[in-house]
């Protein structure tokens, strides 16, 4: 969603707020814009355009914006429609402050009325009741001044602040929506994420809920609401610029396609026990008493992260006997959660700041489970608000449609499944049994990578096609879940998900020779009754695609594509299986000539309910 980038230090601000904003691109947005402060000439310039940055950075050709403080922003319409008048930064009356921001302002309305009798505004923004409120309490020390503001507003933020008669200094608010300063050498950065400052630091100090910070030339300081000095550690991170790259590949997504063969590796790396025939993620934070007592495991998540979240359920329900359930977020929220102090709850995010996963969480916590996360993003919300958990170590993941992200978050939950089972029903050997299994995943997944050519063929055949079905059984339909919605999402074909066994209950009415299925048809405990469903299917001549096993020839009769992959243990298939479905999607999209990395209406983390 929408992107903060700030600066203030010795060179020149702009250029380093627009390559800030090309690195928060993947986020989504559709409009964007720019603030400098000039402290020489005490002025304020402020250039915004609705689309790309590039179209930003055109209007900037025919400006000059010199200064070394500045702020930009990148906004996903909330509150107003996509036009210029919408876009960040937003000012005061008379343009002395400028703020951008994220999240909502709830009480917007009620505020713009209030205000309106002495201030003009100029957007429907609830972001600009800021700047206003701010105006009214600015006596010449900025940090009060939002301080105050922040007083009377009632729902979410990340706010960096500039005023033009404080021109050294910039201030920044978080509620909410995060936000990273990147300590550099007597230069500040100051961001929704780590990945602007990238280039220029990897010290940052990751703000929490409650905290305003003054950045100026030599320091940071932090405050409280009520004005109190807090002490924060910097942070080193082990994310770099390379790292965000997409290093020749023709986008994010194929490049972070191709990445999950290295970094599942950095998943596994020092948590595999192989004598013991076991996994140890130490973040879990609980003795073996208290594991013993776990009685029911829920996995809380949305999207992608939800059917990670899937496999996790067949992983802790067939390793560790413990019965498992999955909630979309946004559903166990507004439910009524049935929870008590046996109950252990994860988190599953990619980005850490999805703010219905957060919600929920939160609502667990209140009742008393145990609340642990599994998370990708270094300092994020969820890492930190949770009593432990484990990092992924997926790496940057800039692309919208989420793909390393989602097999390393299976990698770590069957990982938890293994270390409870281990400590209840799970013998030595069953354990190895894994543990080895994981051991050769990474070559594995090496080798369903080089069907990408072959994948990009059969997407040319069928891109003609409106519609498409998605099948799998047990451990494979969280596969034909994922794969279909990396179909919506970037090649914007419809296509729906079911498992084999539903068919004859309704969707097969919906085959003919215009609705081709995609089924996964892999050597597991439910090849035959799979099979049974893929004849069904072909009574009806629908055009049929299937993933199998690698030597299965059969297969090949069956269908009238095949795209074969290595074998490995059942529990682990969704791993190798995904890749040729996320290949799938990404050709198709290409050949489409859709924007496979940032598609139309989605943001890549999703911080407003
Ligand atoms: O950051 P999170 O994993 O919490 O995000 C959850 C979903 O918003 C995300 O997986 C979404 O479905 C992706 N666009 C999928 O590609």
């Amino acid at each position: 969603m929408c992107g903060i980038v700030g600066y203030i230090g010795k060179k020149e601000a702009l250029p380093i707020l627009i390559k800030g904003l090309r690195r928060l691109e993947y986020r989504g947005y559709d409009s964007a814009g720019v603030a400098v402060l000039d402290a020489d000439n005490v002025t304020v310039k402020r250039v915004r355009a609705v689309g790309k940055i590039d179209t930003l950075a055109e209007k900037l050709k025919a400006e000059t914006m010199a200064g070394t403080v500045g702020i930009a922003h990148t906004r996903w319409a909330t509150h107003g429609g996509v036009t210029e008048d919408n876009a960040h930064p937003h000012t005061d009356c008379s343009g002395a402050v400028t703020v951008v921001h994220n999240g909502i302002i709830e009480n917007y309305r009620e505020l713009k009325k209030r205000l309106s009798t002495k201030h003009v505004f100029k957007s429907e923004t609830d972001t600009e009741v800021i700047a206003h409120l701010i105006e009214a309490h600015y006596k010449g020390d900025l940090r009060l001044a939002v301080e105050m503001a922040l007083t009377h507003v009632q729902g979410t933020y990340g706010l960096v602040v500039m005023h033009r008669d404080s021109p050294r200094k910039i201030v920044a608010a978080r509620l909410g929506s995060p936000l990273v300063i990147g300590v550099g050498d007597k230069e500040y950065y100051v961001a929704s994420d780590t990945s602007p400052m990238l280039a220029y630091t990897q010290q940052v100090i990751f703000l929490d809920d409650g905290e305003i910070a003054e950045l100026t030339d030599s320091e940071v300081k932090i405050v409280n609401h009520h004005d109190q000095k807090i002490d924060k550690h910097t942070e080193q991170i082990d994310w770099d610029e390379a790292a965000a790259q997409t290093n020749g590949f023709a986008h994010f997504m194929l490049k972070e396609i191709f990445d999950q063969p290295t970094v599942i590796k950095d998943a596994l790396r020092g948590r595999l026990q192989v004598e013991e025939g076991t996994a140890h993620l130490g973040g879990l934070n609980m003795t073996e008493e208290q594991m013993h007592k776990v009685r029911r495991v829920i996995l809380i998540a949305c999207g992608t992260a939800s059917y990670a979240a899937m496999v996790g359920k067949y992983a802790f329900e067939r390793l560790a006997g413990i019965p498992t359930e999955i909630d979309v977020a946004s559903e166990f929220r507004y439910r009524d959660p049935i929870i008590d102090p046996h109950t252990l709850v994860f988190g599953v995010s990619q980005s850490g700041e999805t703010a219905d996963t957060l919600a929920a969480l939160r609502e667990a916590k209140r009742k008393g489970a145990y609340v642990r996360g599994i998370v990708n993003v270094v300092g994020s919300t969820m890492a930190r608000e949770t009593d432990g958990g484990t990092y992924i170590h997926a790496g940057p993941e800039l692309a919208v449609a989420s793909t390393k992200a989602y097999t390393n978050l299976i990698a770590v939950l069957i990982m938890y499944a293994l270390q409870f089972g281990r400590t209840n029903r799970v013998t030595v050997a069953t354990g190895q049994r894994v543990v080895n299994a994981f051991l050769e995943i990474s070559e594995k997944m090496t080798r369903a990578l080089k069907t990408s050519a072959a994948v990009r063929q059969i997407a040319e055949k069928y891109r003609g096609y409106k519609n498409f079905l998605f099948l799998g059984r047990g451990i494979n339909y969280p596969v034909a879940l994922e794969g279909s919605l990396k179909m919506k999402e970037i090649s914007y074909i419809h296509s729906e998900a079911y498992p084999g066994g539903e068919m004859k209950h309704g969707p097969i009415a919906l085959l003919s020779p215009e609705f081709p299925v995609v089924a996964i048809l892999t050597k597991n405990q439910l090849y035959d009754k799979m099979r049974s469903n893929i004849e069904e299917i072909r009574a009806r001549k629908a055009p049929l695609i299937l993933i199998a096993t690698e030597g299965d020839e059969d297969a090949r009769a069956l269908a009238d594509d095949v795209i074969f992959v290595p074998q490995t243990m059942e529990l682990l298939e969704p791993i190798i299986n995904t890749i040729p479905l996320q290949l799938f999607a990404y050709h198709m999209a290409v050949l489409l000539g859709k924007d496979v990395d940032r598609p139309r209406n989605l943001a890549k983390s999703v911080t407003v309910e």
